[in-house]
C-alpha cells in the first residue's frame, strides 16, 4: 500500500506534544510491514535542516488554494526508521518562531490558511512525484480538510480516484473553528458549508468537515473514542462522531521504545533495567541536583512533564499544591510550558519551597527523559486525555503513574490494589483538587509504609509493553477497510 501521512508535527523534526511522537514512530512500523509510506509536514523555522540532513528536493511546486496560486519549495529527509519526509517550504507561512503561536501563546491568525495550504501542497506533491496514495492519512484539525479536498476538488482526477482517506483525531477539543471567510479561501464550495459538514454555529469547523468526509475516523484510545461519543466529551461534535457508526474507532497509540527505554536511553545519566534498578537511584540523584532539589534518596519525588494547558488539569492541582508540599515529605520535579498563569504559579514554587520543588519552564527533551528516569512517580491529573504517552513512558522507567481515570490514562494504567499489591499505578476519578490530594497522600503512605508493594508495582509497571507493532497492525486493518469502502461504493 502507498500511505501518505500529512501532519503538523513529526518528531524529531517538529514536536510540541504526542502528535509529533506518533507521526515520528508509526510510519516505520507501517513501512516494516511492506508498505510505502510518505510523510509531509511544514518546514518550520525551528527545524534544523543541517542536523537532520534535510536537502532541497523540488524548487518550485505550484499550489493553488482558492483563488490564489503559490510557488513553494520542498525539501526531503528521512525519519530514524528511513521513512521519507517531505517538508513544505513556504517561508511566508512557516518561517515563524512557533509552530502554532507566538511567544505570548497567541495563535497565528492565519492558521486556517497555513494548514489548508499544507494540506493542498501535500496532494500536489503526490502528483509531482507521481506517488499515487492508496491511503491518505490526515491528523487533527490542521489537515482535516484533506478528505474534502480529495472528494471535491479532485473528484474527477483519476490520480486520486482510488485513494481512501483516514482522519485521526488526537484531540477533539482542538477543532480549527474560525470565521467562515477562511472557508471560502480553501476553494471548497458553499454547498459543503452546511450544518452536517463544515459549518458549526456560523463558523467553519475543519475537524467537523474532516469527520464527515473521511472514509474512516479514529482516535487514539478506545476509552477516549467512547467518551467523545457522549457530551461533553466530544466538545460539541459527539453527534457527528456517532453518525460515523463503526467508522469511528479507537486505536491506542504505541510507544517508540527505541527512544523511551531506561536500558538504552542515551539522555539519562545512568541506564537501568527491571533486574537492576541501581541506575535509577543515580538518575534520581542527578535530577535532584539538576533542579536544585535536596539530594535525598528516601524522599518521594513526583515528576511532571506537560504542556501547561487546561486539558492537563494542573490548574486544579495548583489549588492544593502549596498545602501538599508544605505538609508532606515530598518533592516535585516540574517541566512544562504553556498557560501564562500556570507558568507563573509553577515558577514561583522553588522560592517558596526551596529544595522541595524544582521547576524548568520551557521545552527540553533531555530533561523530560531525566525526569522520567529520576522520579519515583509521574503525575497526570488530566481533565481528559485522548491517549497520553508520558504515563506509558513512565511505566517502562519504573516511575509509577498517578493519573486521573480518563481516556487513554484509564486504558493504560491499572489501579494499585492495596490488598494484593497488584497494579501499575494510582488512579483517581473526580477532576478535583481533593481527589488528587487524597490520592497523593495514599501514594505517600504506600511509598513510606508499604515498600514491598511499591517494589511489586515497579516490577509490574516495567514489564508492561505497549508496542507500535500491535497498533500498526490495527491501523493497517483500518486502512484495508477504508479501501474496501471506496471500491464497493
Ligand atoms: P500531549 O500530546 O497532549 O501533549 P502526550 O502525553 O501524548 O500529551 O505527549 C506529550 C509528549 O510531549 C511527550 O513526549 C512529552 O515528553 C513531551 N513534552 C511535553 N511537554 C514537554 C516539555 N515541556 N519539554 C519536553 N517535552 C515535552
Ligand atoms: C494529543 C493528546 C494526547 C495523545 C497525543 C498523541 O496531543 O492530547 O493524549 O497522546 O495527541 O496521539
Amino acid at each position: 500500500m502507498n500511505i501518505l501521512i500529512v501532519s503538523a508535527e513529526c518528531a524529531p523534526f517538529a514536536k510540541t506534544g504526542g502528535l509529533g511522537d506518533v507521526v515520528g514512530a508509526l510510519p516505520s512500523y507501517l513501512e516494516n510491514s511492506g508498505n510505502n509510506v510518505v510523510i509531509v509536514i511544514p518546514l518550520y523555522l525551528s527545524i534544523n535542516t543541517k542536523k537532520y540532513k534535510i536537502e532541497p528536493e523540488i524548487s518550485n511546486l505550484e499550489v493553488t488554494l482558492g483563488n490564489e496560486t503559490f510557488s513553494c519549495g520542498v525539501m526531503k529527509s528521512y525519519t530514524k526508521g528511513r521513512v521519507p519526509v517531505y517538508f513544505i517550504d513556504y517561508p511566508g507561512f512557516f518561517h515563524r518562531k512557533g509552530l502554532y503561536h507566538d511567544s505570548f501563546y497567541n495563535d497565528y491568525t492565519d492558521n486556517p490558511f497555513r494548514f489548508a495550504f499544507l494540506s493542498k501542497a501535500a496532494l500536489q506533491l503526490c502528483r509531482h512525484i507521481n506517488y499515487k496514495p492508496d491511503i491518505i492519512h490526515a491528523n487533527d484539525w490542521h489537515t482535516a480538510v484533506i478528505p474534502a479536498f480529495v472528494k471535491r476538488l479532485y473528484r474527477n482526477d483519476p490520480f486520486f480516484e482510488n485513494s481512501a482517506s483516514i482522519l485521526t483525531i488526537h484531540n477533539v477539543a482542538y477543532q480549527g473553528q474560525y470565521n467562515r471567510d477562511w472557508y471560502s479561501k480553501t476553494g471548497l464550495g458553499w454547498e459543503d458549508f452546511t450544518q452536517d459538514k463544515f459549518e458549526h454555529h456560523g463558523d467553519v469547523n475543519f475537524l467537523k468537515g474532516g469527520i464527515h468526509f473521511a472514509d474512516i475516523v479514529n482516535t487514539v484510545s478506545e476509552g477516549y473514542a467512547a467518551e467523545t461519543r457522549i457530551a461533553p466529551g466530544g466538545y460539541g461534535l459527539e453527534y457527528f462522531l456517532n453518525q460515523k457508526g463503526n467508522d469511528y474507532v479507537g486505536i491506542l497509540n504505541g510507544v517508540d521504545y527505541t527512544e523511551w527505554n531506561p536500558e538504552t536511553d542515551k539522555l539519562i545519566p545512568s541506564v537501568y533495567s527491571i533486574n537492576d534498578l541501581s541506575g535509577k537511584a543515580e538518575c534520581k540523584k542527578f535530577l535532584q541536583k539538576q533542579l536544585g532539589l535536596q539530594v535525598d534518596s528516601d524522599v518521594a519525588l513526583i515528576g511532571i512533564v506537560s504542556r501547561l494547558v487546561e486539558q492537563k488539569g494542573f490548574h486544579i492541582i495548583a489549588e492544593c499544591m502549596s498545602s501538599l508540599i508544605s505538609s508532606s515529605n515530598i518533592q516535585f520535579a516540574i517541566l512544562g510550558t504553556g498557560d501564562n498563569k500556570l507558568e507563573r504559579f509553577f515558577s514561583g514554587l522553588p522560592q517558596r519551597f526551596p529544595g522541595k520543588a524544582g521547576v524548568y519552564i520551557g521545552y527540553d527533551n533531555e530533561l523530560a527523559h531525566v525526569i522520567e528516569a529520576g522520579s519515583d512517580f509521574f503525575l497526570m491529573p488530566s481533565i481528559y486525555e485522548p491517549c497520553g504517552l508520558n504515563q506509558i513512558y513512565s511505566l517502562k522507567y519504573g516511575t509509577l503513574p498517578i493519573v486521573r481515570a480518563t481516556g487513554g490514562l484509564n486504558d493504560t494504567i491499572v489501579n494499585y490494589d492495596q490488598k494484593t499489591g497488584e497494579g501499575t499505578g494510582f488512579k483517581f476519578n473526580e477532576p478535583s483538587c481533593k481527589a488528587a490530594y487524597n490520592t497523593i497522600l495514599w501514594v505517600l503512605d504506600t511509598f513510606y509504609y508499604r515498600k514491598l508493594h511499591i517494589n511489586k508495582l515497579i516490577q509490574n509497571a516495567m514489564s508492561q509493553h505497549f508496542s507500535w507493532d500491535d497498533s500498526a497492525t490495527k491501523y493497517l486493518r483500518m486502512y484495508g477497510r477504508a479501501l474496501q469502502k471506496i471500491t464497493t461504493h
